[in-house]
């Protein structure tokens, strides 16, 4: 047996899975305190709750974990204050700096993968130079969240490790060279850092203290996709607390447009990806506003008409990273005396689908790859109106694979190869899938394209704040 643990911005859950086919036998699910800044020791104690029935049972595990957070330690490698997380975007003005100083956006991406926003960890390492000097003086070793709880599950033995697919979300990482830039660590934060060893994918990078192996780990969008084993053409939406696309590419990316981050996968290939900051958060706030829970929001919105009677939502209700407007808020347009509480709802799904289609566009273009079918996760695909309007709004081939934590799979599917020790991951049967159906009425199409036509040109004009 094998353990995969997904330490993510809301909970850690972990699955314990037969190494041979990747069946899960137990899992378990415990939650993280919520916001943008997160005393990272609390997912050190969700790990153990998380895996205190599971992982004396398993021969070997790996941690997958949120992206980007900055796990900033001092001398005694206890944290200096809580870690940012990758939603938090106070640190876009650093971003700006950082961009210029590395000699404007397609240099940036030349450099280091991305165009960095703030939900990179090196633009977290200037705003606490210039925010907040004193702490920054004190920090001695940056971490990322995966990192930070293999190292826990380690039992703090040997030195700590990532991979190179969170690592290639850092900022100072270059996805090309596979090695880290550490002068770029250093400019950020104002003074020498020392970083993680970079594992490689298969590697055992450690063992717990009851001497099961450690995989590498990795970031949580690389351990889905290493737990859904994409074929050429597909590409991943995940519809959680972040929107995100995802394909895997067997060559870097190098978008200066900036909206595709050229990241590594878990694999030894790439995986650009585009993320947008709202998204099940978009559905949520509709939800509360008509005082539903989100199974009621879904039935109220099949029983409106597509295009919700006109109502637009612009849903960048929290600062935007695609498009990258970090102090966007939400608008709603085309409000008349007869909407109804069915058209608000429909409003919302519409509106996150066609923000999920614009990363899918997005992912197209920089990469010249050709997504010919849209895999949909994520826990927002539990809704049936995400489900029933999904293949219009997309405008691809929709396939929803069966229910699972498809992060924390990735997670066992890696300590399983760790395991073996072979060249390459095991190969597990495929999941069962189910394929979802257009809505073939015409009119169903041509509302929605005159709504994609609308939030396009409502992206462009929005404020730039
Ligand atoms: C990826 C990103 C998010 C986080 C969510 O760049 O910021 O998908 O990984 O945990």
């Amino acid at each position: 047996l094998v353990l995969g643990v997904d330490s993510s911005t809301q909970s850690t859950k972990a699955v314990l899975v037969d190494a041979a086919d990747g069946t899960v036998v137990d899992s378990a699910s415990v939650p993280h305190p919520v916001g943008t800044e997160v005393d990272p020791r609390a997912w050190l104690e969700a790990y153990d709750a998380a895996t205190a029935g599971l992982r004396d049972r398993a021969e070997a595990v790996s941690v997958a974990g949120q992206q980007h957070g900055m796990v900033a330690l001092g001398a005694d490698d206890e944290p200096v204050r809580p870690a940012l997380l990758w939603n938090d975007t106070r640190s876009a003005g650093a971003a700006q700096d950082l961009v210029a100083e590395l000699g404007g956006p397609q240099a940036c991406a030349d450099a280091v993968g991305s165009v960095l926003v703030a939900s990179l960890t090196v633009t977290k390492l200037r705003w606490t130079r210039d925010a907040e000097p004193e702490t920054a003086a004190a920090v001695r070793r940056v971490l990322l969240p995966h990192d930070y709880v293999s190292w826990h599950a380690c039992g703090r033995s040997g030195e700590p490790f990532t991979d190179r697919g969170d690592a290639s979300g850092t900022g100072y990482f270059s996805p090309a060279d596979g090695a880290w830039r550490p002068d770029l660590a250093e400019a950020a934060l104002g003074r020498p850092v020392a970083l993680p060893r970079v594992a490689a994918p298969g590697e055992r990078a450690g063992t717990t203290p009851g001497g099961a192996v450690v995989g590498a780990g990795t970031g949580d969008n690389m351990g889905a996709a290493l737990a859904l084993d994409l074929q050429p053409g597909d590409v991943v939406v995940s519809v959680g607390t972040s929107g995100v696309a995802s394909a895997v590419s067997p060559t870097p990316v190098h978008d200066g447009s900036g909206l595709v981050t050229g990241f590594c996968d878990a694999t030894g290939a790439y995986l650009p990806l585009v993320v947008t900051l709202n998204a099940a958060r978009i559905l949520d706030l509709q939800a509360s506003l008509l005082g539903v829970d989100l199974a009621t929001l879904s039935d109220l919105a099949l029983a409106a008409p597509p295009g919700a009677n006109g109502l637009v939502v612009s849903p960048y209700y929290g600062g935007e990273r695609t498009p990258n407007r970090p102090g966007a808020t939400g608008t709603w347009t085309g409000l008349r005396p007869g909407t109804t509480r069915e058209d608000v709802a429909r409003a919302a799904f519409e509106a996150l689908l066609c923000s999920l289609r614009d990363t899918v566009d997005h992912l197209a273009a920089a990469t010249g790859l050709t997504p010919r079918r849209v895999v949909l996760v994520g826990g927002a695909t539990r809704s049936p109106a995400l489900r029933e309007l999904a293949p219009a709004l997309l405008g691809r081939e929709v396939t929803l694979p069966e229910a699972g934590e498809y992060v924390a799979l990735g997670a066992a599917r890696q300590a399983a190869w760790a395991l073996s020790g072979a060249q390459a991951p095991p190969s597990w049967p495929r999941r069962g899938t189910a394929v979802l159906e257009a809505d073939p009425q015409p009119q169903v199409n041509a509302a929605y394209a005159e709504l994609r036509d609308r939030t396009a040109s409502w992206a462009d004009q929005e404020g730039t704040s």
